[in-house]
């Protein structure tokens, strides 16, 4: 007898973990995918066979051609993207159509949105935050502000009404701004309206809809974006997003109940990245940070740019596992440490002769840290395509077994490339909780 599972899989570090990747792995054992926060400021690729794709808005569950796909209401949502990517999908034989929901509750990401993010990044100059530049945060400040337009405004007598009352705040920090092309209340209203026409067949109460599935002992998964280090309240403020990609968000992000939600898995890269600006204490500027770049490929889905690179820090992971209660970690990008002569794991900071093994939540003491590193020695093998833990070697045993303990969650999932096929499962009772007892359906579809 297996319970339901209703579970969230999230990124551990700053972003780009793997998390596509290891949600399509695991979806076949479960009906319903949901996002519950960010917008198309995500990127996240699957690869399986010879196929790839780059999801931004769509969760990576999609490409199951059975699964039940929803945008929670804690997303924003930038209509043309969301068509976009229904379209590029269509046009790959992956119709999404019947099988997706978009709640009605979703904030919508406007133009003036867009322009605000533009112009607040230009004006911050060197104090920028490195954003996407989608108008997540704005949208999220419409949201919180109480001027923002839902998706189901769209459909509705008061959008007219809504929209001048977001125009009457956004254009007046547009214009302290500098921004003078701005759009009109009719414009907005027209491409609304327009949007609208498109998005209705998919707009749903999907709270109720996810409610409903579960009691009905149908399996959901949450497909956190972002990471934890991003978290509007937990991560590096203000070098953040602005959502909650914190565990809880899957909670307010869809309206399932935190008393529902069964487990949490946490993607973690082998090492660290970032985009954008903000500290970054095991940072490499060196050739190991061009190598892991090199190697792992390390540009962004979203926007192209040059990841930032450096060692695995378990100060910040520990942190991590804490605040999103993980129950086990799906440790991505180990092939990438391949070729490597040593591998270093910050395992404390240093900071005015002291070590601290907790994150600190001041940013310039951040700032400030240095990292205390244990070295390991590299294994010089291939790992790629590994499908047991016996097939790894010694060297790399002994990193992995030491990242554990100092994260203090064990790994439940090890990927050595980019596509499906290429993942070690290890089966406990964990593993086997978080998908609700269907690990054979998941290996079944792993291929190998
Ligand atoms: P996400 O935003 O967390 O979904 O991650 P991204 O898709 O933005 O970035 C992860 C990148 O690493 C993608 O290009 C994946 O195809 C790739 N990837 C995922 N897992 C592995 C792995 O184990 N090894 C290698 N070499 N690449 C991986
Ligand atoms: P996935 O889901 C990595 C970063 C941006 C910037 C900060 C704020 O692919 O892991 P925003 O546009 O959200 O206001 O930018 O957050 N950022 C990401 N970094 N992966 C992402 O998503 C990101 N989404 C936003 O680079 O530093
Ligand atoms: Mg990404």
């Amino acid at each position: 007898m297996t319970a339901t599972a209703s579970t969230v899989v999230l990124g551990m570090q700053w972003g780009d973990e793997g998390k596509g990747k290891i949600v399509d792995l695991i979806c076949p054992a479960f009906e319903i995918v949901a996002r519950f926060q960010g917008g198309h400021n995500a990127g996240h690729t699957v690869k399986f066979g010879d196929q790839h794709f780059a999801l931004h808005l769509l969760p990576s569950g999609i490409l199951h051609s059975t699964m039940q796909c929803v945008l929670g209401n804690g997303m924003v949502i930038y209509p043309p993207a969301l068509f976009e990517e229904i379209d590029s999908l269509v046009d790959v034989g992956v119709d999404p159509r019947d099988r997706l929901f978009v709640c009605d509750r979703a904030q919508v990401i406007l133009p003036t949105h867009v322009l605000l993010d533009q112009a607040r990044e230009a004006a911050r100059g060197a104090d920028r935050i490195g954003t996407t530049v989608r108008g997540i945060g704005p949208a999220y400040e419409s949201k919180a502000a109480r001027s923002g337009i839902r998706c189901g405004d769209f459909l509705s007598n008061g959008l007219r009404q809504r929209l001048e009352a977001h125009l009457t705040m956004a254009g007046a920090q547009l214009s302290a701004l500098g921004v003078d092309k701005v759009p009109s209340l009719d414009e907005l209203e027209a491409l609304c309206r327009d949007w609208g026409k498109r998005l209705a067949p998919y707009l749903a109460d999907t709270t109720v809809r996810l409610n409903r599935a579960l009691q009905k002992g149908h399996g959901v998964l949450f497909e956190g974006a972002q990471g934890a280090l991003l978290d509007i309240d937990h991560g590096t403020y203000p070098f953040v997003t602005s959502s909650n990609s914190t565990a809880g968000g899957a909670a307010t992000g869809t309206g399932v109940p935190p008393t529902h939600i069964t487990g949490i898995l946490g993607v973690i890269k082998a090492y660290t990245t970032r985009v954008g600006a903000g500290p970054f204490v095991c940072e490499l500027e060196d050739d190991d940070g061009e190598h892991l770049r090199r190697r792992g490929n390390e540009f962004g889905t979203t926007t192209g740019r040059p990841r930032r690179c450096g060692w695995f820090d378990a100060v910040l992971a520990r942190y991590s596992a804490l605040i999103n209660g993980v129950d086990t970690l799906a440790l991505t990008k180990l092939d990438v440490l391949d070729e490597l002569d040593e591998i270093k794991l910050c395992t404390a900071y240093r900071y005015r002769g002291e070590e601290l093994r907790d994150f600190p939540s001041d940013l310039e003491l951040l700032g400030q840290c240095e990292p205390v590193y244990r070295t390991f020695a590299g294994w010089k093998t291939s790992t790629v395509g590994s499908l047991t833990t016996d097939d790894l070697p010694e060297n790399a045993k002994i990193y992995l077994r030491a990242l554990e303990e100092e994260v203090g969650a064990p790994i439940g999932l090890i990927s050595t490339g980019p596509r499906r096929e290429e993942t070690i499962l290890i089966a406990s009772p964990v593993l086997d909780r978080l998908v609700g007892g269907r690990l054979e359906d998941i290996l079944a579809q792993r291929g190998s």
